[in-house]
């Protein structure tokens, strides 16, 4: 049957492509940082030039399609996933490695309707790698099929996490109590690449056997989620159950079996969802300030 979305993930790959070659001439020159929600929630001018060539690019071929993007919602747009199709835009995933130039820095554009995220695009720009999904078709990276580690012991298995940029020694506490359980499970071992979306692409290549954090918003994880499930991954919130792509938490694993291991391990908690009302995001602008790197 012919795909209905074909031409529009065809636009969203050709989008993230020109978005990282904006991103990697970004890394040769100086950076605009400032922060948002804490001292250590970083963006820059990249990521908003980047996500507004994104929206510019596709109101213009599909004007009637909504958008969610991280630099949109901090400027204060809303964050609701309607039934429309909608375009959920991170135009940097893993922008403190971007100002470090850390080499894993990540477009992620998913789309959703009915509120399914129908393709996923995640574009490793430093690395020249193009994760695809398409719901039903399977994850590809570069045009090569993905496939999930079969390790299902997690004693034998590496786990992804990230220590996200809350700082409240509360939530810190919490993030350490889960890693320490996690590294005495025991698992081979801990990574973090510093973007979610990357971390997710791990696991559908089957590099690492899952990934989990407590932190990430939808616009992190919705294009990478498919990624996952489409190279044979499971998705499940950290409390155990389906994952809600609005509520900041998600295990991305390779089976079952090892995020289940790890629903027992994790210390859940819950942030702010990513669809309450802004005054209760807990947006903190005595942070706000700039600096060049
Ligand atoms: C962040 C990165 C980071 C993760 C945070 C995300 P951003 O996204 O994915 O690894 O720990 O939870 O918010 O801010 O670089 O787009």
């Amino acid at each position: 049957m012919a795909d209905p979305w074909e031409s529009t993930m065809d636009h969203a790959v050709a989008i993230a492509r020109k978005a990282g070659e904006v991103v990697c001439d970004a890394l040769r020159g100086d950076r605009m940082v400032t922060t948002k929600s804490s001292a250590v929630d970083l963006v820059t001018q990249t990521d908003q030039k980047v996500e507004q060539l994104i929206i510019q690019s596709v109101k213009e071929k599909f004007p009637t399609h909504r958008f969610i993007g991280e630099e949109s919602v901090a400027a204060g747009e809303s964050c609701i996933l309607s039934d429309s199709p909608t375009w959920i835009i991170d135009p940097i995933d893993g922008t403190t490695n971007f100002v470090h130039a850390f080499p894993f820095v990540a477009v992620c554009i998913g789309f959703a309707v009915n509120k399914q995220v129908e393709f996923g695009v995640v574009y490793s720009c430093i690395e020249d790698k193009m994760f695809t999904a398409r719901r039903g078709r399977g994850a590809f990276c570069n045009g090569e099929p993905l496939q999930v580690s079969q390790q299902k012991a997690v004693e034998q298995a590496i786990v992804a996490t990230e220590f996200g940029s809350d700082r409240d020694p509360e939530v810190v506490d919490k993030i350490f109590q889960s890693l320490r359980n996690v590294l005495c499970l025991p698992v081979h071992g801990v990574r973090g690449a510093g973007s979610a979306a990357m971390n997710m692409c791990l696991v559908a290549s089957g590099c690492v056997e899952a990934y989990y954090e407590i932190g990430v918003h939808v616009w992190d994880v919705a294009a990478a989620s498919l990624i996952v499930s489409e190279a044979g991954g499971v998705l499940m919130d950290v409390e155990g159950g389906e994952v809600d792509l609005m509520s900041r938490r998600i295990i991305a694993a390779n089976s079952k079996t090892v995020a289940e291991r790890l629903v027992k391990t994790i210390v859940a908690f819950s942030p702010p969802r990513d669809d309450a009302a802004p005054s209760d995001r807990c947006e903190d602008s005595t942070h706000l300030s700039a600096r060049k790197v």
